[in-house]
C-alpha cells in the first residue's frame, strides 16, 4: 500500500476517512452523516469503523470514520493503529482503488498520526502469492492513502515507522512461504538480496565450516536434510565503534517434521513457521538498518530443516557442540535447542556482546502455558527482563517472565553425556530455557523468548490478518531504541 502525503488531494477520490475520538462532536460532517453514526452507535471507541455516504456538490463520497478511542487514553498510540489498521481491515477489497485520509482531526500529533499510518500498513499485508482464482471480491483493492492534513513531522515519524513495517512484512513473507519456497539457501539468499546495498555485514557459514567448526549439534539436525543447513550473520555498526554490540540469535528451523521422532500428521504443517524466530531477526535488523538505527546490532540465524531419512541423527545418539559440552539426543523432536546451542555459543565466540536475546518457536508447553497472548521470557539478568518487558509493552508484542533455577537445571543431566535435549513432560518450556542457559558464559545478560504461541494466528488481530503476525519485529526493534540507542 502505497501512503503520499499531500495538501491537495485528487479531487475524483470517492472515498474519504478521518479519525474520531471517543465521545467528540462531529464537526463539519453532513447532518445525515451524523445521524448516521449516531443510529449506528460510532461512539469513537479504538477500533470501530462508521461508512456513510453523502452527495457533495453533485458527486457521492464515500465517507468513513475511525474511532481512536479516549484522546488522553492510556494506550494512545495503540488506539491509534487501531483506528489506521480498521480502516484497512474495512477497505482493503472494497473496490476502492485511492482513498483520502484526513489526519488534521482529533488532536493527532506527528506521532499518534505515524501510528495511524503504521496501523493502516500493517493491516493490509496478505500473502497471496499462490493464488491465482481469488474471486474479486476477495481480491485487495486498496492501492493509495493520500494523507491531508498531517500535523507538523509527520512524515519524519512515519518515516521511522515505514522502516519498522517494513522488516515486519519481511518477517511474515519469510514466515508465511512454504519450505520448499524457504529452506535454509533460500533463506539466505532472500536476505543476501534485501540487505545488498544498506551497509549491512553478511557472514554465511556453510555445513562444512560448521563441521570444521565442531558444532556437531546444529549440524546434526541437519543430517536427515537434502537441503544444506546454513547460520547467517547480519551486522549492522550503526553506534559508537566501541560500543559492545546487542546481539540477536533466532531458530531458524525451516521445516520441522521431528525428524525421526516424527511428529503426528495433524497440524505438521504448522512446522513451516518453525522458522519465525530467526524471521523475526531478520526482519528487526531490516527495520533497524532502513532506519539507521543509531546502535551496533548483530543478528545470527542458525538454519536447519529436521528430516527423518537414512542419515539423520537417531535417538540416543550423542552430539559434541561447538562448546565442548556433550549432549544426549533423547528425542529428535527437541531440535531448536540443539540448534540453538551452536549457534549461542558461535555468537559469544565471535563476538564481544552486551547483551543477547534469542527467540525461537521452542516448544509446544510455552502455548499450553500462555496460549498466543504473551511470548514467554527466560532470563538471567533483571534488569535486561525488565527492558525487554518494557519494550513489549510499548510495542505490543508482549513478554511474559518465567523462572529459571537449579532444580529444573538438573531435570536435563543425562546418565551418558553432559545433558540430555529433553526433561520429563512437566516445565517443558522452562527445562528447554536451562539447556540454552548451559551455554551462556558467566557474566553476559541472556534473555530467551520462547515465541511459540505468537508467530502464527489463527485469526485477524488489530494489526494483522490471519497467518504470519511478525511477532517480535517490533519488539526488538523497541528495544534497540530504548536500551541501545542514545
Ligand atoms: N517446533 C517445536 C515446538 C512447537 C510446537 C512450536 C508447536 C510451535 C507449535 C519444537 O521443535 C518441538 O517439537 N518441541 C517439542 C519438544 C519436546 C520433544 C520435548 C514439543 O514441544 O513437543
Ligand atoms: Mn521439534
Ligand atoms: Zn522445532
Amino acid at each position: 500500500m502505497q501512503i503520499l502525503f499531500t495538501s491537495t488531494p485528487p479531487a475524483d477520490v470517492r472515498l474519504h476517512a478521518r479519525v474520531v475520538n471517543q465521545g467528540a462532536a462531529l464537526a463539519g460532517l453532513d447532518a445525515a452523516l451524523v445521524e448516521g453514526a449516531a443510529a449506528s452507535r460510532f461512539s469513537g471507541r479504538a477500533g470501530q469503523v462508521f461508512e456513510g455516504f453523502a452527495s457533495v456538490g453533485g458527486t457521492v463520497k464515500r465517507i468513513a470514520l475511525a474511532g481512536a478511542g479516549e484522546a488522553d487514553g492510556a494506550d494512545r498510540r495503540m488506539d491509534c493503529e487501531r483506528a489506521g489498521a480498521a480502516l484497512t481491515a474495512k477497505f482493503l477489497v472494497s473496490t476502492e482503488r485511492v482513498m483520502v485520509l484526513d489526519l488534521g482531526q482529533a488532536g493527532l500529533s506527528a506521532d499518534t498520526a505515524a501510528a495511524v499510518l503504521l496501523g493502516l500498513r500493517l493491516r493490509g499485508w496478505r500473502h497471496d502469492a499462490y493464488r491465482t482464482k481469488l474471486p474479486a471480491d476477495k481480491r485487495p483493492s486498496l492501492e493509495t492513502v493520500h494523507v491531508t492534513g498531517a500535523p507538523a513531522g509527520t512524515e519524519a515519524a512515519w518515516e521511522r515507522e515505514a522502516a519498522l513495517a517494513k522488516g515486519v512484512e519481511f518477517a511474515r513473507n519469510l514466515v508465511a512461504e512454504p519450505a520448499n519456497i524457504i529452506y535454509p539457501a533460500s533463506f539466505v539468499a532472500v536476505c543476501e538480496e534485501a540487505f545488498a546495498g544498506t551497509g549491512a555485514e553478511i557472514t554465511v557459514l556453510g555445513e562444512a565450516e560448521m563441521e570444521a567448526l565442531g558444532m556437531g549439534a546444529l549440524v546434526g539436525v541437519g543430517r536427515g536434510s537434502e537441503r544444506e543447513s546454513k547460520l547467517i550473520a547480519i551486522r549492522w555498526n550503526g553506534g559508537a565503534a566501541g560500543d559492545k554490540p546487542t546481539v540477536f540469535v533466532g531458530k531458524g528451523v525451516t521445516f520441522d517434521t521431528g525428524g525421526i521422532s516424527l511428529k503426528p500428521p495433524p497440524g505438521m504443517e504448522d512446522m513451516k513457521w518453525d522458522m519465525g524466530g530467526a524471521g523475526a531477526v531478520a526482519g528487526a535488523m531490516l527495520a533497524l538498518v532502513t532506519r539507521k538505527a543509531k546502535a551496533n546490532v548483530i543478528g545470527v540465524m542458525g538454519l536447519v530443516e529436521n528430516m527423518p531419512d537414512g542419515k539423520a541423527q537417531r535417538p540416543g545418539d550423542v552430539v559434541t557442540t561447538m562448546s565442548g559440552q556433550t549432549v544426549e539426543v533423547l528425542n529428535t523432536d527437541a531440535e531448536g535447542r540443539l540448534v540453538l546451542c551452536d549457534a549461542l555459543h558461535w555468537a559469544q565466540e565471535q563476538y564481544d556482546a552486551a547483551r543477547i536475546v534469542d527467540l525461537a518457536t521452542l516448544t509446544g508447553a510455552m502455548i499450553i502455558s500462555l496460549g498466543n497472548e504473551y511470548g514467554g521470557m527466560f532470563a538471567n539478568d533483571d534488569a535486561l527482563a525488565e527492558q525487554l518487558n518494557a519494550a513489549g509493552k510499548a510495542s505490543g508484542d508482549k513478554l511474559w517472565r518465567m523462572p529459571l533455577g537449579a532444580n529444573y537445571d538438573k531435570l536435563i543431566d543425562s546418565p551418558i553425556a553432559d545433558i540430555k535435549n529433553v526433561g520429563p513432560r512437566e516445565a517443558g518450556s522452562i527445562t528447554a530455557a536451562q539447556f540454552l542457559q548451559r551455554f551462556i558464559k558467566n557474566g553476559t545478560p541472556w534473555a530467551h523468548l520462547d515465541i511459540a504461541g505468537m508467530v502464527w494466528s489463527g485469526k485477524p488481530g488489530h494489526t494483522w490478518d490471519k497467518g504470519a503476525t511478525g511477532y517480535g519485529v517490533r519488539l526488538l526493534d523497541q528495544f534497540v531504541r530504548d536500551v541501545a540507542e542514545g
